[in-house]
């Protein structure tokens, strides 16, 4: 079957009416819906599934083993996300199986396809939640306390999605398994519109991470607080959403993003007394991002002082630049005929693997740039090119 036929199955999954695009988080009901079809697919495709204890799903062609060749991606989305980002790169792992079952192939090397959970953290905040559970590079009790916008712990949806929240944590007998990791993603961004190119290898991920920074002043009444009588959290929060641009402008490469701000009790006609937002800082290496981010919290702690405002910073997740396997990236190059090599500044469940295996990634073309958008969009002509890539790359890994 096509990527894109596969696709076109799920595209009714976690439609967001309000958003637009798609909403689908870990084990809510939409990506529990996508698991199903996923586990169902495989199973058509004689793939033995299992899932994982901390939620990622291996479906094995054959017995499963060491030094196994393992290509997958993810099939949760941001809030109102695009249909491709993490699914392309799931459904074209099980179209490469089509396509080299059809050619005859049958892998020498143990071979998986894995779906890992709460890429985006879309849901309790962490990204990569699944694989950095799974190589350890996340404490399981922190994890377990994660908690949803709805008050719901990550033990809690965990056990609700069929595991054992005790059991969470680094699981050495999966992540030794794997010999090599090989994840195709729709690209993030514009490199291959501009090189005119439909599929690409990456090279790299930003250094990145998330910091919440916590106001908190007086909550009062709108029209019978005066000015001057105020601690209104709101306004250093605003402040600091500029700082983000301002701090990031001063290096070069650099992004800071808040796209969430969550101010308490959040009436129209109420001054907040605590406000939450989210600052998303990504650059080409760890002192640039630090960089950013002192400088974001130096202006948010003196807007804070000014309005009598507390300020607490927390660091919810980082992860250091990632230079992808120099010898793999340049093999699968190579078994592509040459193909372009670039940048991504996003991140990847890859981005967490190359830390203890040799990892690769393929990027295929998006015609408009945009992702964590429903504007996000691959060609099926692209696609399709996408999956044949993928087939030659583990062919020639698995072979
Ligand atoms: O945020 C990211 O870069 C990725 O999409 N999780
Ligand atoms: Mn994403
Ligand atoms: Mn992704």
């Amino acid at each position: 079957m096509t990527a894109t036929g596969l696709l076109d199955a799920i595209a009714g999954v976690g439609r967001d009416p309000r958003r637009g695009g798609y909403s689908r988080h870990g084990f809510d009901r939409a990506e529990l819906e996508l698991r199903e079809w996923f586990t169902e697919e495989a199973r058509r495709r004689d793939l033995a599934v299992r899932c994982d204890r901390n939620g990622n799903l291996w479906a094995w062609w054959g017995e499963p083993g060491a030094d196994a060749v393992v290509t997958g991606s993810h099939l949760d989305s941001v809030p109102g996300g695009g249909a491709f980002d993490g699914p392309l790169g799931v459904v074209s792992a099980l179209a490469a199986v089509d396509v080299l079952r059809e050619n005859g192939f049958t892998p020498v090397r143990p071979f998986a396809v894995v779906v890992f959970a709460e890429e985006e953290g879309g849901r309790f905040g962490v990204p990569c939640l699944g694989s950095r559970l799974l190589s350890g590079a996340i404490d399981p009790d922190a994890a377990r306390g994660l908690l949803d916008p709805g008050g719901v712990t990550f033990a809690e949806a965990a056990a609700e999605a069929g595991l054992d929240p005790a059991r969470l944590g680094r699981d050495d007998e999966a992540l030794s398994a794997i010999g090599t990791f090989v994840e195709l993603h729709v690209e993030q961004g514009r490199g291959l519109i501009d090189l005119g190119a439909p599929v690409g290898v990456a090279d790299s991920i930003l250094a990145h991470g998330r910091w919440r920074f916590r106001f908190a002043g007086e909550g009062n009444h709108a029209g019978a607080t005066l000015l001057g009588d105020r601690r209104d959290p709101v306004v250093p929060a605003a402040e600091t959403v500029l700082a983000a641009r301002i701090a990031a402008a001063d290096v070069p490469g650099a992004r800071a993003t808040v796209g969430r701000l969550v101010p308490n009790p959040g009436g129209t006609n109420v001054i907040a007394s605590t406000v939450d937002l989210w600052l998303d800082a990504r650059a080409g290496d760890d002192a640039s991002t630090r960089q950013v981010v002192a400088h974001v919290r130096a202006m948010a702690s003196a807007a804070a002082e000014r309005e009598g405002c507390e300020l607490v910073v927390t660091e919810e997740s980082y992860g250091d630049t990632v230079h992808f396997d120099t010898g793999l990236r340049d093999r699968v190059v190579s078994a592509l005929g040459g193909v372009p090599v670039l940048p991504t500044g996003a991140g990847h469940d890859a981005g967490i693997l190359a830390a203890h295996v040799p990892t690769a990634m393929l990027f295929v073309r998006n015609p408009t740039g945009v992702s964590h958008a429903p504007e996000e969009f691959a060609e099926a002509d692209d696609c399709e090119t996408g999956v044949s890539a993928l087939a030659t790359v583990l062919k020639g890994l698995a072979g």
